[in-house]
């Protein structure tokens, strides 16, 4: 049976200092869960401080971004090897925040989901349309596109945590309705089984960002093909985190 995953995208918050405090009282107030992995995606400079607090305990440690090669002249950037170094376990790849801001395209995303795989780690790919993509119908049509370009000769689908984001729901407080997302997931899943297979389809996560909070976690999580969350500010807060964890 396939676990659950909630997961906090701190994006640009937290000093390390910071961060230590949160994840020591994250292991105190949360529990080893046997339905559910709960992973941080701290900043990079927090990355090593909080890998060595996190070691041997249930909390899995994951990264915002990374660069595409092992390593070179490329000023700026870090590589999978060094986040394997230090025990990060998952990466997000094509954060929405990554495509707009900082022109990340889905031949990029593909590269990077593509080396993560190769050094050990899961990667997260996003994907999620526009408001203007939403309101003229064409939902399906981005989230089809997003996926074969950023999967285009990518094998390793049981590593992959797929996370669904529409644009408009991300730090908007206006979160898609659970049966928004259960349809887009379903559709990601059917696309997924189309090319890899039902039995892999089913075993690998969808999960949903936007505006998720302690108000619509428990109803999202009822539906049967939402199988996590990606949380961005309500994860800054030890209470709000804490008790979207703890879901019922
Ligand atoms: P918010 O939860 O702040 O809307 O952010 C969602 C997100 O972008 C997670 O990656």
């Amino acid at each position: 049976m396939k676990k659950t995953l909630i997961a906090g995208n701190w994006k640009m918050n937290k000093t390390p200092t910071e961060s230590i405090t949160f994840v020591k009282d994250l292991l105190e107030r949360t529990k080893n869960y046997n339905d559910r992995d709960i992973l941080i995606c701290p900043p990079f400079t927090s990355l090593y401080p909080i890998s060595t607090v996190l070691k041997n305990t249930f909390l899995f440690l994951g990264a915002q971004n990374v660069f595409y090669e092992e390593k070179g002249a490329f000023t700026g950037e870090i590589s999978p090897l060094m986040l394997k170094d230090i025990g990060v376990d998952f990466v997000i790849c094509g954060h929405s925040e990554r495509r707009n801001i900082f022109g990340e395209t889905d031949e990029i995303i593909n590269k990077k989901i593509k080396k993560v795989v190769q050094n050990g780690i899961n990667p997260i790919l996003c994907i999620g349309e526009k408001l203007e993509e939403r309101e003229t119908g064409k939902t399906f049509e981005i989230i089809k596109k997003q996926l074969e370009n950023c999967l285009i000769d990518f094998e390793d689908i049981e590593k992959l945590t797929i996370a669904y984001e529409p644009i408009w729901a991300i730090g908007t407080g206006k979160n898609a309705t659970p049966q928004q997302v259960e349809e887009v997931h379903t559709f990601i899943r059917n696309w997924v089984g189309k090319k890899y297979g039902q039995n892999i389809s089913d075993s690998i996560r969808v999960i949903y960002g936007g505006s998720v909070s302690p108000e619509n976690i428990d109803d999202l999580m009822k539906e049967k093909d939402i199988d996590g969350v990606l949380v961005g500010g309500a994860s800054l807060d030890i209470d709000k985190f804490s008790r979207i964890i703890d879901y019922k």
